[in-house]
């Protein structure tokens, strides 16, 4: 079960992360932090480019990494910026967490202490993945 200790622990990862935020061109800083099954945490930042369209989002940064060493399996993802409005992931972030992470809890957090749990379900709803890619007629031979 998830504890509030707990909860505090990803937050907190989360927000270490936030602090090597590469946002020069927007100012705008997010953390994220990414527990695989083992209880192993990757954490991520967002690290913006001068084409600015080649910009990284701290959450897929965390989900490259976890994938890039070999973690499959993800219980929750952090997130983390200085928004009196909880910052929620983009678009592109919800659609990459829902293929890799599944239907996991997703904790948004700011540099106040609120915080709230929202299952990727709520956040993705009809969400497009690999189970469509399967019926395909080219799939099906
Ligand atoms: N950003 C994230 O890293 N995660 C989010 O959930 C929202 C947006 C970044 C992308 C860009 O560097 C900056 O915030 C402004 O959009």
């Amino acid at each position: 079960m998830t504890t509030m200790t707990d909860r505090r622990a990803i937050i907190e990862a989360a927000t270490a992360a936030r602090d090597f935020a590469q946002a020069r061109y927007s100012g705008f800083r997010v953390g994220a932090a990414l527990e695989a099954e083992d209880g192993a945490v990757f954490t991520g930042c967002n690290i913006e480019s001068a084409t600015y369209g080649l910009t990284v989002c701290a959450e897929r940064v965390a989900i490259w990494k976890a994938l890039s060493a070999g973690a499959l399996n993800f219980r929750r993802i952090a997130v983390v910026a200085d928004t009196e409005q909880l910052t929620p992931p983009c678009g592109a972030c919800r659609q990459i967490i829902w293929e890799f992470c599944g239907d996991v809890p997703v904790v948004l957090a700011n540099l106040r202490g609120d915080a709230e749990t929202l299952l990727m379900s709520a956040l993705l709803p009809r969400p497009f993945d690999n189970r469509f890619l399967n019926e395909t007629e080219a799939q099906k031979g």
